[in-house]
């Protein structure tokens, strides 16, 4: 089993308390959550006519900074503010200044000198998307913070859920795979809980962090626990932030051989979602990822208006916002 070590906010830098941001599920109620769902379904509708674009953030700023790889997180938010009419800019790390050595707070500062309404962060660090709320006057939004926090991912598996299914409450969802360094788990185990869902999380001991159940969740290490779920929500092995030399399993191979999601494990009718990218014959196997019973494509499709409604809210009344709560990390 892994360590685990507490953090808590009050040790990441202080984010401006002037503005709303979305850095954590922590920041939310569970009326926030409720709030957002329902904007999100709203724009939903909205992208069902010919004319998608909406004049509603014409004349705002969004900044898209993408310090780490992404398809799906960076295509959607820029997407989203287009759709919603909002001016864009994007900056990734190779080609920016980042490459001479920049620091994450001057790149900050330098951005927030055009006055965006909202900056988007995915940065490789936990704390990134703080940092830049502690620095300028934007709304900041957390697009994916090391494996600390990926928010608008675990409104969007939610969107979806609450689509396929009509409800959230009593629903019990299976985490099965690399939980260790996801941030995408544990901010959707917080989502889940936050909305009354069950999550059980499965994967070899070395991947599932000790005293994870704090955060309200079952654990297992037997693939068998996956059949009593409603839904298998598969992770990736994220290799990129496995220690050096570090064997968290004996090989790939082995890994899919005892954990990988395959027709065999699944009950008939059993949906299945997977954050994405996928690594096909690794976690999952393709005949799982391309069956109709998979929503990974319904989940890029939510992406989208999930994150319209949080770029929507921000810019508004809503009261998505910054709690000093404490949040469990894991080392
Ligand atoms: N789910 C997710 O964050 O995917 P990307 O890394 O492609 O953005």
């Amino acid at each position: 089993m892994a360590e685990i070590r507490v953090m808590r906010d009050d040790l990441l830098p202080p984010p401006s308390l002037e503005r709303r941001h979305l850095l954590s599920i922590a920041d939310l109620t569970r009326a926030d959550v409720e709030r957002l769902l329902g904007t999100a379904r709203n724009f939903s509708r909205s992208l069902e006519r010919e004319m998608k674009k909406l004049p509603t953030l014409r004349g705002r700023l969004v900044v898209n900074v993408f310090f780490e790889s992404s398809t799906r997180t960076s295509s959607s938010f820029e997407l989203a503010a287009k759709r919603l009419s909002a001016d864009t800019m994007s900056i990734k790390a190779s080609g920016s200044a980042v490459d001479k050595g920049e620091s994450l707070k001057d790149t900050a500062l330098t951005l927030g000198a055009y006055d965006p309404d909202i900056i988007v962060i995915r940065h490789p660090q936990i704390g990134g998307a703080h940092l830049v709320a502690g620095v300028t006057g934007a709304h900041v939004v957390n697009a994916g913070d090391g494996k600390h926090q990926h928010p608008t991912q675990a409104l969007l598996d939610l969107y979806t859920l609450q689509e396929e299914f009509g409800r959230l409450e009593g629903l019990h969802v299976a985490i099965v795979g690399d939980v260790l360094h996801s941030r995408v788990a544990r901010s959707l185990v917080q989502a889940l809980d936050l909305v009354g869902a069950r999550t059980t999380l499965v994967g070899p001991p070395t991947l599932l962090p000790r005293g994870i159940e704090a955060m309200g969740c079952a654990t297992s290490t037997e693939i068998g626990t996956i059949a009593a779920a409603d839904v298998v929500y598969v992770l990736r092995m994220q290799r990129e932030r496995m220690l050096e030399g570090a064997n968290y399993v004996p090989s790939l191979r082995e890994y899919s051989e005892r954990w990988g999601v395959t027709p065999e494990r699944l009950r008939p009718g059993q949906k299945v979602m997977h954050p994405g990218p996928m690594n096909r014959g690794v976690e999952i196997d393709a005949r799982v990822a391309d069956a109709t019973d998979a929503l990974i494509e319904t989940q890029v499709r939510a992406g989208l208006v999930t994150r319209m409604a949080v770029l929507y809210d921000l810019l508004t009344s809503g009261p998505v916002g910054v709690k000093a709560a404490a949040l469990t990390e894991v080392a």
